[in-house]
């Protein structure tokens, strides 16, 4: 049986936006992407099919969160690919504006502070990416009406952000969050991996090592967690590491015990490469470490 495809419409003006968006009725899911679409996208629109009435995608690549020496010009643009990904996946419409209809002023004037807790992390690598991605998410969940909208934790400190966002703006979307989706190897999905060379691909490989090393040694304590990382990301020396750290589910300050995530990023070449997952820690006291082995 061949499964009745319905159409995919593509608005690229704001207007065009308006005029779909006012056809939809109930729930509406939202998944905001800046294309080069993979499987980590697709778990993102299968949620929002699960959840909504309609989906809503949106293909965007923001230069107001890349910095003068990222990859703005050459990130990945395969919009026919994408389209057939968003069909694949029973998206209603997706939003393709360029530059202009975003920024019709050029820069805007006015922008969302994201806070301290943009200034860690990624914030402290890349000055100014949080206040780029906030300002572009809010200007499209008003855009697109969005009920609901389904970030990747993937991208963890970004997703945090916008839930603190949506709660202290009282902006009316409930926000999602989706596991992130992992080659069988255990390298996360991302839009950058098609820049590594296989060898540089299999050196990225240490990173999601580390963390399951490091998750692994949650029994012993957040010190044990982060040497067990460690001492994985420094055998491969192809890997430039820009930060490795321990916070709770909000980025504070690690709990003795309880969820914590452990977050990573590293340059292989030219590439750089996030990655995170969820801990839980269990108090670990010295005093008796030495009575927990015979
Ligand atoms: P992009 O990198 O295209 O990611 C779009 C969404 O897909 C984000 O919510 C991201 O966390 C999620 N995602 C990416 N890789 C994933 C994976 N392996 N598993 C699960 N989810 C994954 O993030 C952005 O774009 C932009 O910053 C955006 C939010 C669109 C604002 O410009």
């Amino acid at each position: 049986m061949t499964a009745m495809r319905q159409q995919l419409r593509v608005a690229s003006t704001r207007a065009e936006l308006a005029e779909v968006r006012a056809g939809l009725t109930g729930r509406v899911g939202v998944v905001m992407t800046m294309g080069a679409l993979h499987e980590g996208h697709a778990s993102l629109l299968r949620a929002a099919r699960r959840d909504a009435d309609h989906v809503l995608a949106t293909i965007f690549v923001n230069p107001l969160q890349f910095g003068p020496n990222e990859d703005f010009q050459r990130y990945p643009r395969t919009l026919d690919s994408d389209l057939e990904v968003l069909r694949e996946h029973g998206a209603d419409a997706v939003f393709v504006p360029t530059v202009g209809e975003i920024y019709p002023d050029g820069e805007p004037k006015v922008r969302v502070a994201p806070g301290p807790r943009a200034a860690i992390l990624e914030g402290a690598h890349r000055p100014g990416h949080f206040d780029g991605v906030l300002t572009v998410v809010l200007k499209l969940l008003n855009l697109t009406g969005a009920t609901v909208a389904f970030f990747g934790e993937k991208d963890y400190q970004q997703l945090t952000l916008i839930r603190s966002m949506v709660a202290e703006l009282n902006v009316p979307t409930t926000i999602v969050g989706v596991s992130t989706v992992r080659e069988a190897d255990g390298l996360a999905l991302s839009s950058r991996n098609r820049y590594l060379s296989d060898v540089e691909r299999a050196a990225a490989l240490v990173l999601s090592r580390a963390l399951r090393a490091g998750a692994g040694h949650a029994g012993h304590g957040a010190v044990a967690v982060l040497a067990a990382a460690r001492t994985e990301l420094a055998r491969e020396e192809r890997v430039a590491v820009d930060y490795l750290e321990l916070t709770d589910p909000d980025l504070g300050p690690p709990p003795d015990s309880g969820a914590a995530r452990l977050l990573v990023a590293a340059k292989v070449g030219k590439t750089r490469l996030i990655d995170n997952v969820g801990v839980t820690l269990v108090a670990h006291d010295p005093a008796t470490a030495s009575m927990e082995r015979p």
